[in-house]
């Protein structure tokens, strides 16, 4: 019989699996016929809009691109275009079942290269379950798992209403929820992830949960930090608000004598318990050869949304530093918002098939010292004409709405609830050469080592997950109390005993 055939076929595959994978071994996994069995196995599982494509097919090529490729390229075989629920489901059983690896694929700008651990496998690409519903009540809205953050911003704004979304357009809405999820309104409501009312997850055996504060309690806390180990998500419900305002926006540029004063100024306003809620504080050390020839400039881009009467008393002490020029925008909506900061699906850092790589430190606030000895290191690395258009980001965006949280909710960990400053520096280069790619991390990791030189005694070094290079410890990324990092693996156990969603910073089993 020929199911018998496919799965014996693929049982051979399970027999690779389990052992260690040699490059002979993952040539015979990529072998076209068993691809060819993949596709006659799996398709007509399927419904009727789902696709399944194989490296001879013309969309092949495309699909692999991601946002940071070469650098991260998950060694894929097959890619699965699920356009139901049930499909994602039928896809996960079919591929637990025969011991194939597999990764659900959304706004590809994954970064950490944990996602080069995928060994061979199915890209199940979520990109087909993209839709975004305002719920009757006004008060959430119902988001498939592959949607973007500009697609749902965009049905959003039609509506009056705003999310807790994260700053750059091209990214997914799952991706960065399920490990936190920065925005520039979280200083209002929290996390993207302190806004999910409920998600319809699908688990590594296959089955179909929904994951809430009343259904499958213990799963919604873990998807909450942790969420990429967990499952695949194939919709989500999260909070929506009614827009308040316009925003007033105001990027001011200074030379870089001004870090000091620019981080003593953040520190004061982070540590001012009456800090507008509204006001966002988004830092960038980048190279502008025709301002300065010899030293990266820095640009801090401030966005209040409200009117710029009350913007101005924050935007008068940026300006009392001496920056060397000044760019006002007033009235700035929804749908602006992503192109004046910068974050547009066609700005630099929506880029896509360009390495890049992020090497995120947390800190509860900036030590000059430190900083000064992390940005001369920065200064080093863009002066190797290599690197010379990374950017050095400094990230303040408010942490009222993130605190408010009871931490003991989620699995996030205490670090990310509690640090407000992020430096992220994201380096840019170009090629394949294994020698770029090792000269980054080397400089990634002497920035990063820099900034915690510089942590007060007692401090704990973290890192944000979705900023992670892949290279962290557990605790870094996912905290240092023992209960929460022990309940995360216990449940890691319970849920994916066989670690099949270990690709992303993963956490490991108990
Ligand atoms: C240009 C850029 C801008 C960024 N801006 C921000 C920001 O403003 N705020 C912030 O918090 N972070 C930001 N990040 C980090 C971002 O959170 C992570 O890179 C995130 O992993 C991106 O998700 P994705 O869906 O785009 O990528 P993908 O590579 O498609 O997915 C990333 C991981 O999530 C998993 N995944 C994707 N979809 C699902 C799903 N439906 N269910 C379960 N797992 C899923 C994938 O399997 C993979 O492991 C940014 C990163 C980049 C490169
Ligand atoms: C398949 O896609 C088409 C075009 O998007 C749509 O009109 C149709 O309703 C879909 N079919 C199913 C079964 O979802
Ligand atoms: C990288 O490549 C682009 C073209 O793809 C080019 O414009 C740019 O100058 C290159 N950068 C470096 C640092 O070589
Ligand atoms: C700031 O960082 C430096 C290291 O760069 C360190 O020596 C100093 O103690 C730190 N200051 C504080 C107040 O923690
Ligand atoms: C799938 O896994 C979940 C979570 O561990 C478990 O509750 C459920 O019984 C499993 N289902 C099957 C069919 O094994």
């Amino acid at each position: 019989m020929r199911s018998s055939v496919i799965i014996a076929t693929w049982l051979s595959f399970r027999g690779v699996q389990t052992h260690a994978l040699g490059p002979f071994e993952k040539n015979i996994a990529a072998r076209a016929d068993h691809l060819n069995i993949a596709t006659t196995a799996l398709k007509p599982l399927l419904s009727q809009n789902a696709s399944v494509i194989l490296p001879t097919d013309n969309d092949w090529d495309a699909l692999q691109i991601r946002g940071t490729s070469p650098r991260i390229h998950p060694k894929f075989n097959a890619i699965v275009e699920p356009a139901t629920e049930a499909d994602v489901q039928k896809t996960v059983q079919f591929a637990s079942k025969f011991g194939i690896p597999f990764l659900a694929v959304s706004g590809t700008h994954g970064w950490t290269k944990t996602l080069n651990n995928l060994p061979y496998g199915i890209q199940i690409n979520m990109r087909k379950l993209n839709s975004v519903t305002v719920d009757p009540s006004g008060n959430t809205a119902t988001i498939g798992g592959g949607t973007l953050q500009w697609e749902a911003n965009k049905v959003l704004y039609a509506k009056g209403k705003q999310a807790v979304l994260t700053l750059c357009e091209c990214t997914s809405i799952a991706g960065p929820m399920l490990a936190g999820g920065h925005s520039m309104l979280q200083a209002r409501h929290g996390y993207t992830l302190d806004n999910l009312v409920s998600a319809r997850v699908i688990l590594a055996n296959g089955t179909a949960v929904t994951a809430s504060s009343s259904s499958n309690s213990d799963l919604f806390w873990a998807l909450r930090g942790a969420g990429q180990s967990f499952g695949i998500v194939t919709s989500l419900q999260l909070n929506v608000y009614d827009i308040p305002s316009t925003w007033t926006i105001s990027t001011f540029i200074y030379r870089s004598d001004k870090l000091e004063a620019v981080l003593d100024a953040v520190n004061k306003l982070d540590g001012d318990a009456m800090r507008s809620q509204n006001l966002v504080i988004n830092g960038v050390g980048t190279r502008i050869p025709p301002m300065d020839p010899q030293n990266p400039m820095i640009i801090y881009t401030l966005s209040y949304q409200g009117p710029e009467a009350e913007a101005l008393p924050y935007f008068s002490k940026f300006k009392a530093i001496g920056p060397i020029t000044v760019k006002p925008s007033t009235n700035v909506n929804n749908m602006e918002l992503y192109k004046i900061t910068q974050n547009s699906v066609d700005s630099a850092a929506c880029a896509r098939n360009k390495n890049s790589m992020g090497s995120g430190v947390s800190l509860p606030s900036w030590n000059t010292t430190a900083a000064r000895a992390a940005f001369n290191i920065f200064a080093k690395m863009t002066a190797d004409r290599r690197f010379s258009r990374s950017v050095f980001l400094l990230e303040n965006y408010g942490m009222q709405g993130v605190r408010a949280v009871d931490p003991s909710l989620t699995s996030l960990s205490l670090e990310e609830r509690q640090y407000p400053a992020v430096a992220n520096p994201t380096i840019w280069w170009n090629g394949t050469a294994a020698v770029g790619q090792a000269d980054a991390e080397a400089y990634g990791e002497q920035i990063r080592q820099a900034l915690f030189a510089g942590l007060p005694k007692g401090a704990k070094k973290h890192t944000y997950v979705n900023y992670a290079v892949g290279t962290e410890n557990f605790n870094q990324m996912y905290g240092y109390d023992t209960a929460r990092v022990q309940r995360l693996k216990t449940l890691k156990k319970a849920y994916d005993p066989e670690n099949r969603f270990g690709f992303y910073n993963p956490v490991p089993l108990a």
